[in-house]
């Protein structure tokens, strides 16, 4: 086999250079172009922050000015698009809805795909940058209409005076735009969710993004992949799926049993667990805390918390995981703070993929600047048949 390695789930490749995302997994760090991930989320906002992963450098007051007003200018998709989403089931997931209308996009914009338009993305940052806008400003609306869709609701317009995830809460539960403002402690809480979310270096769906992209196809499209990846339960479904685990776990009395189900190999402990990490999951101690401000701010009353607690405190204590390193993820807690907020469970992972697109984007022009600009072409190890003569339909057994 020559000098193949075989390296299933590419626990041993590295298959980019990037200066984006840092993730220490034994200590638990994770750095976003050098600045803790602590450090963002006290201090900092999601545009600020998205402008940081694709640009390198936090932005001066007019960059950031600038940034926010191209995005905002963004946020109205076609009417096409919108009547696109319409036609979706009453009951599609919102992920589904979300994939299917990020593909549906690339054919709005043609002229981001160079086969169609002839436009030379690659070189004419312009161009590149108002994909960028565009995306940012127009995945928000989005996901608000595959919302709005799946609870039977008329769509609300984009209200670009607010901020960027004030308008997002808008767009998702209001019929009138007059003196429309969010609770902002619910509001600042969502936003530091989006930063958390933002970028994880070569996780699944980035590393889909990059490898669709690699093909030279339109960010569109690329993007649609990527969000296809982050559906996955392993990956951004698992906030979801920890939801559902919660609920059917159901009361603290039934954690022992339920652990000892997880220890039998009958079941994941969603939530859990980490390729990198081998430690805490810095991002998972900061929504902690935020889950326990919003469940206050939302009335207090969240029974499953309790739930999530004695997990938690029974799998950090068992040797199942103790000797596996498995530590509560970013979803563990996130799912509690968006069921607290109002958010249906089948939204989860949806709230995940907007703000990943950011980081996304940043992977997509960093291999765009920075890359080998080659296609991604994997090999593999053939383990088939060796050759054989093809056998006539009247002579198989
Ligand atoms: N519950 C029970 N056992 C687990 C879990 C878990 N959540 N995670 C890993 N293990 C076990 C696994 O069965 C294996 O055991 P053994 O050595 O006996 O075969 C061992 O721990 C090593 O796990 P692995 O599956 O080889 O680890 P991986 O790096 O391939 O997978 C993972 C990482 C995140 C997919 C996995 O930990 C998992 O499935 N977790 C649950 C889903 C989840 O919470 N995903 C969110 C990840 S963080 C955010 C994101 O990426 O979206």
């Amino acid at each position: 086999e020559g000098i193949k390695i075989y390296d299933p789930a590419y626990t041993n490749t590295a298959v980019a250079r990037s200066a984006i995302s840092y993730i220490d997994g034994d200590k638990g760090v994770l750095l976003y172009r050098g600045y803790p991930i602590e450090e963002l989320a006290e201090k900092s906002s999601f545009l600020e922050v998205s402008f940081l992963l694709l640009y390198g450098e936090l932005p001066t007051k007019p960059e950031l000015d600038h940034w926010n007003s191209m995005i905002m200018h963004h946020t109205f998709i076609h009417e096409n698009l919108r009547d696109f989403m319409q036609s979706f089931r009453y009951d599609s997931h919102p992920m589904g809805m979300l994939v299917s209308s990020f593909a549906a996009m690339s054919t709005f914009h043609p002229e981001a795909n160079p086969a169609l338009s002839g436009a030379d993305i690659y070189n004419d940052i312009r161009l590149r940058n108002k994909q960028i806008h565009r995306i940012m400003g127009k995945v928000p609306t989005i996901a608000a209409n595959a919302y709005r869709h799946r609870m039977g609701r008329p769509f609300n317009h984009p209200v670009n005076h607010l901020t960027y995830t004030e308008n997002f809460l808008y767009m998702m539960d209001r019929l009138s735009e007059s003196n429309y403002r969010p609770n902002p402690q619910l509001a600042r809480a969502l936003d530091i969710l989006f930063i958390l979310h933002a970028d994880h270096e070569m996780n699944c769906s980035t590393a889909a993004m990059r490898h669709i992209a690699s093909s030279q196809v339109d960010p569109y499209t690329a993007m649609s992949g990527a969000a296809a990846a982050l559906y996955g339960p392993l990956h951004g479904g698992a906030n979801e799926a920890v939801l559902r685990m919660l609920e059917q776990i159901g009361t603290v009395q039934n954690v022992p049993a339920f652990i000892e189900s997880v220890k039998q190999k009958k079941g994941k402990l969603f939530g859990f667990g980490h390729r990198v990490y081998k430690n805490y999951d810095p991002r998972a101690k900061i929504i902690q805390r935020i889950a326990y401000e919003v469940i206050e701010i939302c009335g207090g009353n969240e029974p499953l918390i309790e739930v999530a607690v004695a997990l938690e405190k029974a799998a950090l204590s068992d040797s199942y995981f103790i000797d596996r390193k498995l530590y509560p993820n970013v979803d563990f807690y996130s799912g509690l703070i968006y069921r607290s907020m109002g958010f249906p469970t089948d939204m989860f992972p949806v709230l995940f993929a907007i703000p990943r697109v950011a980081g996304w984007l940043a992977h997509w022009n960093e291999d765009i600047e920075k890359g080998e600009r080659r296609i991604w072409r994997p090999l593999q190890v053939y383990v088939g048949e060796k050759e054989r003569a093809y056998v006539p339909l009247q002579q198989r057994q």
